[in-house]
């Protein structure tokens, strides 16, 4: 399977994925990081990793709709066939939805449907609940409303504070979303 990586930020995310890649765990090749942000740093990681790489930003369209064509004309020239979001910040579009049913996948922050949005962490925290954690799922027109695909629990301990919770969160990420590409892309899915 040819994979595209979009993020708009760290790429963490992108690093443990690439890595599994690397060792042979996930069956597919990436061939591309798209980031709408041209600063990001999930930018440089691909290069570091020989990954070609685009970048341009929505407000060099007149339109959304103009952005995602023009993501949608590499995303083809480039035969892909599975998009992995990975803290990319946007809604996709109906363009990108119709041209990759069910061949979209994102990984939130939270168990779901709990906390969706930019915030899942903090709100998750603020909230006072006691066990949180990651969701990957497919990625419809909501936020964060697709098929749930796996979840993993994080537990808020007493003495956690939203830095400490920050980080048990994204190592969680970074075991859960690897895992659950190889069971989906291996089988294939
Ligand atoms: C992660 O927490 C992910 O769940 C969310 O955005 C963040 C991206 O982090 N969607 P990184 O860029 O992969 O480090």
């Amino acid at each position: 399977k040819r994979v595209a990586v979009l993020a708009s930020g760290n790429g963490s995310n992108f690093e443990a994925i690439i890595q599994a890649v690397e060792e042979g765990r996930i069956n597919c090749s990436v061939e591309l990081v798209f980031s709408d942000k041209p600063d990001a740093y999930v930018l440089e990681r691909a290069k570091n990793h020989k990954i070609p790489f685009t970048s341009f930003m929505i407000k060099d369209f007149s339109s959304k709709l103009e952005y995602e064509q023009e993501l949608l004309r590499i995303l083809k020239e480039n035969q892909i066939d599975i998009l992995i979001l990975a803290g990319y910040m946007r809604l996709i579009g109906n363009e990108l939805l119709a041209a990759f049913p069910q061949r979209i996948i994102n990984i939130h922050p939270s168990l779901l449907p709990s906390f969706p949005g930019l915030h899942g962490i903090e709100d998750a925290f603020n909230y006072g609940v006691k066990y949180t954690g990651v969701t990957v799922h497919y990625v419809d027109s909501g936020i964060d409303t697709g098929k749930i695909i796996n979840q993993a629990v994080v537990d808020i301990a007493p003495d956690d504070d939203l830095e400490s919770l920050e980080a048990k969160i994204h190592q969680t990420e970074h075991i859960i979303y690897p895992d659950t590409l190889a069971k989906l892309i291996n089988k294939g899915e």
